[in-house]
């Protein structure tokens, strides 16, 4: 599988702080790659690092087979599609002029405006003026503003942040959609829901450590303990220790009907990263 970004030994300082220490990893052509982290774990630090915004640090990087210094290449920039807290559109433009003004900076096609308003679902809202567009209306127009010059690879930093659930699906799908055409995404959350449900892959960044990467599922398995999380009629919860000794106590409880629900631990994504960290994501 061809690797579309590779990090290695990468470190971010800033002043004294170090804010990443010694980081590898890789994200494949064609995966949504998540960086999860709490706040200030240096999630942006890491997109505005390989997508050129903040200088290179040491390490050895390349995002599609550029290096740090040869990130100020126009043909590298036209290559990537980025959404961050910068991304901004004319409020008072309606959403057609300001899809129509990135197509002329971009020097796309103007047909591209209704190509990408399809992508995020929203042609029917072309004629409506931004400032009358909700929070989640907005974010997928800045959405297909990222994607108006077909970039290969984006990044977008916590691009379902502070949304509704309703608008949250609406982008997952949006962005299910482009990585089905092809294009890698790495994006940054620390909603783990989101995470499980959107990433091919995960990757746990924790005060500018990397603790784990993989699949969601995988890790979730990984360090599932197969202990029996017991909750009796009563209300008493206990944990029951997946082993031969076990084998009397749980019969006693079965036959003594007491057992409302039995389960064995697979934690979610969140209970892998405290089980990790020692920290909650949130
Ligand atoms: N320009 C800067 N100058 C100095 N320190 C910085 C700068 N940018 C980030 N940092 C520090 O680097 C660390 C990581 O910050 P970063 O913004 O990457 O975190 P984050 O994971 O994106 O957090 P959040 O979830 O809140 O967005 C923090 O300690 C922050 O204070
Ligand atoms: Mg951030």
């Amino acid at each position: 599988m061809e690797k579309i970004v590779r990090v290695q030994h990468f470190e971010k300082t800033f002043g004294k702080e170090k804010a990443i220490k010694d980081v590898h990893f890789e994200v494949e052509k064609g995966e949504i790659f998540g960086l999860l982290g709490p706040s200030g774990s240096g999630k942006t630090t890491t997109i505005k690092v390989l997508t050129g915004e903040l200088s290179a640090p040491s390490g050895e990087i390349s995002v599609l087979n550029y290096t740090p210094k040869q990130f100020r290449d126009s043909n590298f920039k036209k290559q990537l599609g980025i959404l961050s807290d910068n991304s901004a559109l004319y409020e008072r433009l309606t959403v057609e002029d300001n899809l129509k003004l990135f197509c002329k900076l971009y020097e796309v096609p103007i047909n591209r405006v209704d190509e990408v308003l399809t992508n995020v679902k929203l042609l029917d809202s072309k004629k409506k003026v931004v400032s009358k567009l909700s929070k989640g209306m907005k974010q997928r127009i800045l959405l297909a503003k990222a994607i108006m010059h077909k970039p290969r690879l984006m990044f977008l930093d916590e691009p379902t942040s502070a949304l509704d659930p309703l608008s949250v699906t609406q982008i997952h799908g949006v962005l299910r959609d482009l990585r089905d055409e092809g294009i890698t995404i790495f994006l940054t959350t620390h909603n783990m829901e989101e995470a499980t449900v959107l990433c091919d892959r995960v990757a746990f960044l924790h005060e500018g450590v990397i603790k784990e990467i993989g699949k969601p599922d995988e890790l979730r398995y990984k360090y599932s303990t197969g202990d029996f999380h017991i909750k009796t009629i009563d209300g008493e919860r206990m944990v029951i220790g997946n082993k031969p000794e076990s084998a009397d106590e749980i019969s006693r409880l079965i036959k003594s009907k007491r057992i409302k629900r039995m389960e064995t631990h697979y934690p979610t994504l969140g209970d892998v990263f405290v089980d990790i960290t020692g920290k909650e994501l949130m």
